[in-house]
C-alpha cells in the first residue's frame, strides 16, 4: 500500500492505549486496517505519571496495530486530556487589505489576533484555536470568508490551552516508540468527530465521554464547538468505591462492576446476590447485587451533576436541542442513558459509537473506540498520512560503482585474502 494513503490515531487513555490504522474508502467512510488495544500503564487521569511504563504500553498497542495492518506507521494523531486543560471563547479582529477581498493571510491574522487575546501563564500553551464563526463588517454567521468582500473581519474562536509539560510528556512517550506525533488533539474534539451527526452539532449537542480517569465534555452549537471541559471523576472511581466498600481487590471490583453493575439500585431485585472473595483472605462471601448498583448510582449521579453544573455555568444548557451523546467505556453500565437524562433536565440521551466506519466497523463498535476512530478521522480529513516517507530512488552512479567494485576490486581482495 502507498505510504501516502493511510492514517493513524493513538488514543493514550487512562485504562487502555488504542491504536488505529485506517484509510478513507472511495465512499468517504473510514476503513479500519489495523487495531491495537493494550492496557495502559503509567497514566493517571489522562497524564503520564510513569514514563517508562507508558512507553512500553504505547509500544505494544502500536505493534499490534502494525502487525494487523501489515503496515508500518511513522506518524499519528494523538489525544490529549487531563485536569490541566482549560478552554474559553475569545474574539479576534483585523482590517481587510486595500483590495477589500479577504485573503488566506487575513484569516490567519484574525485567528492570530484571537490567540493574542488569551493571556497565558508561562507554563501553558495553546493546543487548539478552533474558529466558531466569522463576521464581516459585523455580519456574523460566515463559515468561509475566503474571497468575500469587506473592510473588517472578526472571528469567534474556541481556544483550548494546557500545561506544555503535560502535553510534551505524552508526545515524548509516543515518539520514543518511533512514531512521530503529527498533531495532538483534545480528546473530546476527536471523539465528537467520530460520534456526532452534522444535524446534531447544528442543533446543539453535548458529548460526554465517561472514560476510566476522566469525563470529557464537548458542546457543539450551530455546527461549531462552543465549550469543552474535563471532569476528574470517571469509571475508575466507581471501581475504587466498589473495592473499598465491599473490601475486595480492584481487579475483582472491576469484574463485578462490568458483570453485575447497573446505574440504579432499583434496577436490581433485593434477592439477587453476588459471591466475592474478601481481600487478604480466601474466604468467600455474598453481597447483595443491589448494593453494587447503589454504589455505582451514587458515583454516576455525581458525574452527571458535575457535568450539568459545568454546562450551566457556561450558559449553554439551554442550547442543547440535539440532546446528549454519551460515550467512553463507563456509559455501557445498564441504565446510564436514563440516569443522564434524569440528571440533565430530561434531555434526549443516546450512546455514541463511531459512525462512518466501513471495513471492520464491528471491531470498533464499542464506545471505548470513539476517541481512537475520531483521531484517525481527524488525520484523514487533514491528509496527514502515517506511512514512512518513501525511500529515495538509488542513484544510477551508485549502481555503476558497485558493479565496477564487484568486477575489478572484489576478485583481487579474495585472491589475496582467500576465505578459509
Ligand atoms: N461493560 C462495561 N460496563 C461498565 N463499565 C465499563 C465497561 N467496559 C468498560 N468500562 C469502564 O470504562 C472505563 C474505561 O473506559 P475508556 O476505555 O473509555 O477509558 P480510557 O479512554 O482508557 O480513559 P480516559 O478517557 O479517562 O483517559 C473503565 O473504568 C472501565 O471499568
Ligand atoms: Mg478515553
Amino acid at each position: 500500500m502507498a505510504n501516502d494513503s493511510y492514517v493513524a490515531g493513538v488514543d493514550v487513555g487512562t485504562t487502555k492505549i488504542c491504536t488505529l490504522i485506517a484509510q478513507t474508502a472511495p465512499n468517504g467512510q473510514l476503513d479500519i486496517l489495523g487495531l491495537g488495544l493494550h492496557p495502559a500503564r503509567g497514566l493517571k487521569a489522562g497524564v503520564i505519571v510513569d514514563h517508562a511504563e507508558a512507553v512500553a504500553s504505547i509500544s505494544e498497542s502500536v505493534d499490534q496495530a502494525e502487525q494487523m495492518a501489515e503496515l508500518p506507521i511513522a506518524g499519528a494523531y494523538v489525544g490529549v486530556t487531563g485536569s490541566h486543560i482549560r478552554s474559553r471563547n475569545v474574539t479576534g479582529r483585523v482590517r481587510v487589505g486595500p483590495s477589500g477581498e479577504i485573503t488566506a493571510a487575513d484569516i490567519e491574522k484574525v485567528v492570530q489576533s484571537a490567540r493574542d487575546n488569551v493571556s497565558l501563564a508561562p507554563e501553558r500553551e495553546i493546543i487548539h484555536a478552533l474558529v466558531r464563526d466569522f463576521a464581516i463588517d459585523g455580519q456574523s454567521g460566515v463559515r468561509r470568508p475566503l474571497g468575500m468582500h469587506g473592510a473588517r473581519l472578526d472571528a469567534d474562536v474556541h481556544v483550548v490551552t494546557g500545561i506544555a509539560g503535560a502535553t510534551l510528556n505524552v508526545r515524548d512517550a509516543v515518539e520514543e516508540t518511533g512514531v512521530k506525533v503529527q498533531k495532538q488533539v483534545l480528546e473530546p474534539v476527536a471523539t465528537s468527530l467520530a460520534v456526532l451527526s452534522e444535524d446534531e452539532s447544528n442543533l446543539g449537542v453535548a458529548v460526554i465521554d465517561i472514560g476510566g480517569g476522566t469525563t470529557d465534555l464537548a458542546v457543539f452549537v450551530d455546527g461549531a464547538i462552543a465549550h469543552s471541559a474535563t471532569i476528574l471523576i470517571a469509571g475508575n472511581h466507581i471501581t475504587q468505591d466498589i473495592a473499598k466498600l465491599l473490601r475486595i481487590s480492584y481487579a475483582q471490583a472491576e469484574h463485578v462492576k462490568k458483570r453485575f453493575g447497573a446505574a440504579f439500585g432499583d434496577m436490581v431485585t433485593e434477592e439477587e446476590s453476588v459471591v466475592v472473595n474478601e481481600i487478604g483472605t480466601s474466604d468467600q462471601t455474598t453481597v447483595p447485587r443491589r448494593l453494587i448498583a447503589e454504589i455505582i448510582e451514587a458515583r454516576l449521579e455525581e458525574i452527571f451533576l458535575l457535568a450539568a453544573e459545568n454546562l450551566q455555568r457556561s450558559n449553554i444548557y439551554g442550547t442543547l436541542a440535539g440532546g446528549v451523546v454519551l460515550t467512553g467505556g463507563s456509559c455501557q453500565l445498564p441504565g446510564t442513558t436514563e440516569m443522564a437524562s434524569q440528571m440533565m433536565a430530561d434531555l434526549p440521551v443516546r450512546i455514541g459509537t463511531a459512525r462512518s466506519v466501513g471495513r471492520l466497523a464491528s471491531r470498533v463498535a464499542s464506545p471505548i473506540f470513539a476517541t481512537g476512530v475520531g483521531l484517525a478521522m481527524h488525520a484523514a480529513q487533514e491528509g496527514a498520512y502515517a506511512g514512512p516517507p518513501p525511500t529515495p530512488a538509488r542513484p544510477a552512479w551508485l549502481d555503476m560503482i558497485s558493479e565496477w567494485w564487484g568486477q575489478n576490486v572484489k576478485p583481487r581482495i579474495s585472491q589475496y585474502f582467500p576465505r578459509r
